[in-house]
């Protein structure tokens, strides 16, 4: 007799959205590989997750690193009300535009300048866009496995398949999306993270073409890998040197190891930060900053074109400085601290017990989990070796224990996680992983 599983109210929804979205997603990352569909979610609350069948989740996503705050805070609910009284302003200048670009050039080191837009993409494309006004010059480096977004400009390399990606030490460009014009592959050259020979020829041999190199200062988006003692400070010094512009993309690291971002951390200012995510307070912000000397390439003070009508927005900028506040006191970073020193350790110990081998590269409030490896990455191919197959299992398992990880590189933890929270998730995880190693 065949057996009949009862649909659940997820996969309904999902049937019905495929009709109508390509793929029935809004964002084609939203697709949960261990689900086979996207994790369809109700509503939020704190650190919790509500599915649409009404089961609940600790949420170890944070919406891809924008809900630092956890959801809802009442700060930024408070914001966005604020917003709403005030008739959602869209496309006009308010006081509050320049009190969120002075607590950012308060905290971040590299700020000068602010100026606002919305996505992370397009903050990226508008920094290559004012170094090349800057320096006159065309050409960007990047990173093989650093992602700065979904434009054509840096569309290469950001997890190339490894049997398409060249040699270690000179990265073939690989396109990650069909539809870009070939014609824009001379503007960029990928270079391996973390080798300091690499880059230091690339530039002093194309000094004359290059008009930025652009860098997750942390690369979250390949396993949380930290740069070489010496690497980002040689970086600093050899671009300045030859004219280049040093682009910081703290999209992803803003506001995970501190207020003052990855490059408060490592000690190293660039010329030029985008920064995004977190910085809304959950509410869709982005934003280009830097040194007064490089952003007045900018309009209207320079050449490089920057405008918009939802740039902005006011319920992003009223809920981005509800975030700001917070992120000025040394509570909250206190207790982000104090949740990675136990929830860190725990991972450890609950997959080491379970006997299911992962390398937990942790930094801040965000972490990768790498399946399979026992060594800590210094460069994207060593980290893409991670076994996908056994953590796709990990993290269908977990969503079964009531804890929520999407199937990508990074996950991470918010303001409104406690202890308990860390806790119950670690009892949550130590089970998902002893089912996975025991199947
Ligand atoms: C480092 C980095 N840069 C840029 C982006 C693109 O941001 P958005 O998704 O807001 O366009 C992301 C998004 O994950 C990111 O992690």
């Amino acid at each position: 007799m065949a057996l009949t599983r009862a649909v659940s109210r997820a996969e309904r929804l999902y049937n019905q959205a495929e009709q109508v979205l390509p793929g029935g997603v809004t964002a084609a990352a939203r697709i949960n590989a261990a689900l086979g569909r996207p994790f369809v979610v109700a509503r939020g609350e704190g650190a919790r997750l509500y599915d649409v069948d009404g089961r609940e989740y600790i949420d170890f996503c944070t919406s891809f690193g924008a809900s630092l705050l956890g959801h809802g805070h009442p700060a930024v609910r408070a914001a966005i009300e604020e917003a709403l009284a005030r008739g959602i302003l869209c496309a006009h200048e308010l006081p509050e535009h320049a009190v969120a670009a002075r607590r950012i050039a308060e905290l971040v080191p590299s700020a000068e300048l602010v100026r606002f837009a919305t996505s992370g993409t397009e903050t990226t494309w508008h920094a290559i866009r004012t170094a090349r006004v800057y320096t006159g010059k065309h050409v960007v480096v990047k990173f093989e496995g650093h992602f700065h977004g979904y434009h054509d400009y840096l569309g290469y390399s950001a997890w190339p398949p490894l049997d398409r990606a060249g040699p270690a030490d000179a990265p073939e460009p690989y396109v990650e999306s069909a539809g870009i014009p070939p014609e824009l592959q001379q503007f960029v050259i990928v270079l391996p993270f973390n080798d300091l020979d690499a880059l230091e020829q690339t530039l002093r041999a194309r000094a004359d073409e290059i008009a930025a190199v652009i860098v997750e200062p942390i690369n979250y988006n390949s396993g949380a890998i930290l740069p070489r003692p010496g690497y980002l400070e040689a970086m600093r010094a050899l671009t300045r040197e030859l004219g280049i512009v040093l682009i910081f993309d703290e999209i992803l690291s803003g506001f995970r190891t501190g207020p003052d971002c990855a490059q408060g951390y490592l000690g190293v200012t660039p010329d030029l930060t985008t920064l995004g995510k977190a910085l809304g307070g959950g509410t869709a912000l982005s934003a280009f900053v830097g040194s007064r000397e490089v952003m007045g390439a900018v309009s209207p003070l320079g050449g490089a074109v920057h405008s918009g009508t939802f740039n902005a927005h006011p319920i992003a900028i009223l809920a981005a400085n509800a975030f700001l506040e917070l992120a000025r006191t040394p509570e909250f970073w206190a207790h982000l601290d104090g949740l990675g020193k136990r929830f860190y350790p725990g991972l450890g110990d609950a997959f080491e017990r379970a006997g299911l081998p992962v390398w937990v590269q942790a930094v801040g409030a965000r972490f990768c989990l790498l399946f399979g490896l026992d060594a800590e990455p210094t460069n994207y191919r060593e980290a893409a070796r991670y076994d996908r197959d056994l953590a796709t299992r990990f993290y269908g398992a977990a969503l079964e224990e009531g804890v929520y990880f999407h199937t990508m590189w990074h996950h991470g933890f918010s303001a409104a996680h406690t202890m308990a929270d860390v806790d119950r998730a670690l009892e949550g995880i130590e089970a998902a992983a002893r089912r996975v190693a025991a199947s």
